[in-house]
This record gives C-alpha cells, sequence and structure tokens, in this order.
C-alpha cells in the first residue's frame, strides 16, 4: 500500500488536482499498487478551518509521507494577514528542503498548437533561496519597506545550494541530451549570479560528458524563443527559474501543460508550474495535464528512490503514454485549441489506461 498526501488547494485546484489522482490510481491498479490518499488541509480553506493556509495537523501527516500532490494556490487572494508573508507552497518547499525544482517544457503532440513545436527542455530550478526574498530567512521578512516610498529585497546565494542544485542539472542531463545551460546575470549581478555561475561550471567538471555554457538570463530568454532546440537542461536560479518555466510552458503548448515536482533527496511534491487560474475556477475547462504529469513524475521520482518499487515508474510511464495518446486523438482542453471539459479530457485518459 503506497500512501501519499493530496493537498487540493485554491481555484483550478480542486479539479485538476482530482483529475491527478484519479488518473494516478488506475495507472496504479494497472500495475497491481494499491495507493491510499491522505487529503490534507490546505490553501484558503483551511484559513476557513484552521485559521492557515498550512495548518499544524497538515504538516504533521506531511512528515510521516514520502510524497504529495500539491495543488496550485492562490496567495495572492488571501486575508491581508496571510499575504505579505511566506507562501504556504514556498513554506513546505523550505520545510523538507525540496530543493530541486524541475520543470520539463516538451511539446507533446502535434495536434497541439504550440509556439514551439519541438520543444524539449527541463528547467532545474533552485528552489530554496535566490531572488524570491519571501523564502530567504530564518525569521523576519527578507522585503522591508523603511519609508512608504522605499522597498527593499534581500538576495541570498549560497555555495552549498548552488552546487546541490548544478548536481541535480548535470545528473539529469547526462541522461537526456548531455548539455546544460547555466541561466545568470553577470553583467549586472555579478556577486550573486556570479557565485551561482562559478559553482555550477566547478561542478560541470565533474561531468565531462555533458556539455557547458552559461548564457544572460535576457539572452537566454529570446534564444529559447528563437532555437528552442538549443537547449536541453537550464539550471537557474529561484526566479529567473520560475519565469523561464512559464515561458518554456507556454511554448511547448501551454502553461497549462508543464508539470513540476519539487525534490529532495527524501521528500517529493507534484505541483503544476501554473497558479491557481482564479478566472477560471470551477467552470471545468482547467486543462489538467500539467496536474496529472506532475503526479507522473512523482511516481518516476518514486520508483527511483533507493527503495522504490519500479512497478511505479510502469505507472508514470503509462500516465505519460496515455496523455499523449488523448493529444494524438485531436481531443484537448481550450487552452490548447481543443474543445474537450476537464472532466471530459480526463475521462479520455482514464480510458486510454485501459
Ligand atoms: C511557482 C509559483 C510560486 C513561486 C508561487 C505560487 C508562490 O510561481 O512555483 O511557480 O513563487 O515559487
Ligand atoms: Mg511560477
Amino acid at each position: 500500500m503506497l500512501a501519499l498526501g493530496v493537498l487540493l488547494g485554491d481555484g483550478i485546484g480542486p479539479e485538476i488536482v482530482d483529475a491527478s489522482t484519479r488518473v494516478a490510481e488506475k495507472a496504479l491498479a494497472g500495475v497491481a499498487v494499491e495507493v491510499r490518499w491522505r487529503e490534507l488541509p490546505f490553501g484558503l480553506e483551511a484559513i476557513g478551518d484552521f485559521g492557515s493556509p498550512l495548518p499544524e495537523p497538515t504538516l504533521s501527516e506531511l512528515d510521516e509521507l514520502p510524497g504529495w500532490i500539491l495543488g496550485p494556490h492562490d496567495n495572492a487572494g488571501y486575508p491581508e494577514q496571510f499575504r505579505g508573508t511566506l507562501s504556504p507552497g514556498g513554506a513546505i518547499r523550505k520545510r523538507y528542503n525540496l530543493f530541486a525544482n524541475i520543470r520539463p517544457a516538451r511539446t507533446l503532440s502535434a495536434s497541439v498548437r504550440a509556439l514551439c513545436p519541438d520543444l524539449d527542455v527541463v528547467i532545474v530550478r533552485e528552489n530554496t533561496e535566490g531572488f524570491y526574498a519571501d523564502r530567504n530567512m530564518y525569521d523576519g521578512a527578507g522585503e522591508f519597506m523603511p519609508t512608504p516610498d522605499i522597498a527593499l529585497a534581500v538576495a541570498v546565494f549560497t555555495r552549498t545550494a548552488s552546487e546541490r542544485i548544478a548536481h541535480q542539472a548535470f545528473q539529469l542531463a547526462a541522461a537526456r541530451r548531455k548539455s546544460v545551460t547555466i541561466a545568470h546575470k553577470t553583467n549586472v549581478l555579478t556577486k550573486t549570479t556570479g557565485l551561482f555561475l562559478d559553482v555550477c561550471l566547478t561542478v560541470s567538471e565533474s561531468y565531462p560528458d555533458v556539455e557547458v555554457r552559461g548564457e544572460h538570463i535576457d539572452a537566454l530568454a529570446a534564444r529559447l524563443v528563437s532555437h528552442p532546440r538549443d537547449f536541453d537542461v537550464i539550471v537557474a536560479e529561484n526566479m529567473f527559474g520560475d519565469i523561464l518555466s512559464d515561458l518554456a510552458g507556454q511554448l511547448s503548448g501551454s502553461l497549462g501543460m508543464a508539470p513540476s515536482i519539487n525534490a529532495s533527496h527524501t521528500h517529493a511534491m507534484a505541483q503544476a508550474a501554473h497558479g491557481s487560474a482564479p478566472d477560471i475556477a470551477g467552470r471545468d475547462i482547467a486543462n489538467p495535464v500539467a496536474m496529472i504529469l506532475s503526479a507522473a513524475m512523482l511516481l518516476r521520482w518514486l520508483a527511483g528512490q533507493e527503495d522504490g518499487t519500479p512497478a511505479l515508474g510502469v505507472a508514470a510511464d503509462n500516465i505519460e503514454d496515455a496523455v499523449r495518446r488523448v493529444l494524438d486523438a485531436g481531443v484537448g482542453t481550450a487552452d490548447i485549441g481543443g474543445s474537450a471539459s476537464t472532466s471530459a479530457f480526463t475521462e479520455h485518459v482514464l480510458a486510454a489506461l485501459d
């Protein structure tokens, strides 16, 4: 019996997370693995019930689990006192030291109207520090206003965090097209992104088969659009990686197609790269692909752990294959030019798993 956490989140979260657990459960049944979902309070609803978007009972349950699925959340929509602080998703990443945010962007099917029809990149995003000041403090806030007209933010770059994310990127690239691009902005941010670049280049020496180049983030963004096939793995600090992964997801067809996991060496969390899309919440039109594929990534990660069950990797392959076949058949949600609802698309994927 496999136990996994489920945090539905806000906006379209409940709809797409439900799609992902149904698909994962069926794929797991296909490889004779039974799963027990532990649904835990999280997000706006948890504020109402527990006075916190990430309440203590949720944390103590997560402590016992190797992995979970996190729906998108909308902290901008929370009551005032929960806004200026660490986002609940950021708090989970920090508490479990989920330092690697792995975000593939790949055009899955010719039937998807993609801006870059042959994109296949993975953004490896450092997930614990960098320019995102809300995650940078042990105590106190990394963003502050000495006067109403001045706002300051603290960036943190450490050798340790840069090293471990670089190893993730090079290991991944070694198993792919053997190329890593390091995103930086050393012409301006010489110390912070300079340390990140230097550390990544030093780590690259341990991977002689993988080609490496550093590139300024602005030029990199332009070239990702003009020459998408030049890129295999891109390693980036937190904010650059956040922005680039939305860009890459959209280039691959839709932000609604871009999955991710947040991982440490011992825990992983499936989380779509996109946000909670409150404007379309509850209308059964959101694209569930990112969330479904994030769940598949979680299963593959679990399979790859030292004591992992290989069957989980087979279930992950089967999910990806089923999603691709449904897309190839021309079924898709409105964001990719189709007319299927969230639930109808999910039913097609479930049928494709038969
Ligand atoms: C992401 C998001 C989050 C982040 C938000 C929801 C707090 O943009 O993971 O892509 O800033 O890290
Ligand atoms: Mg983002």
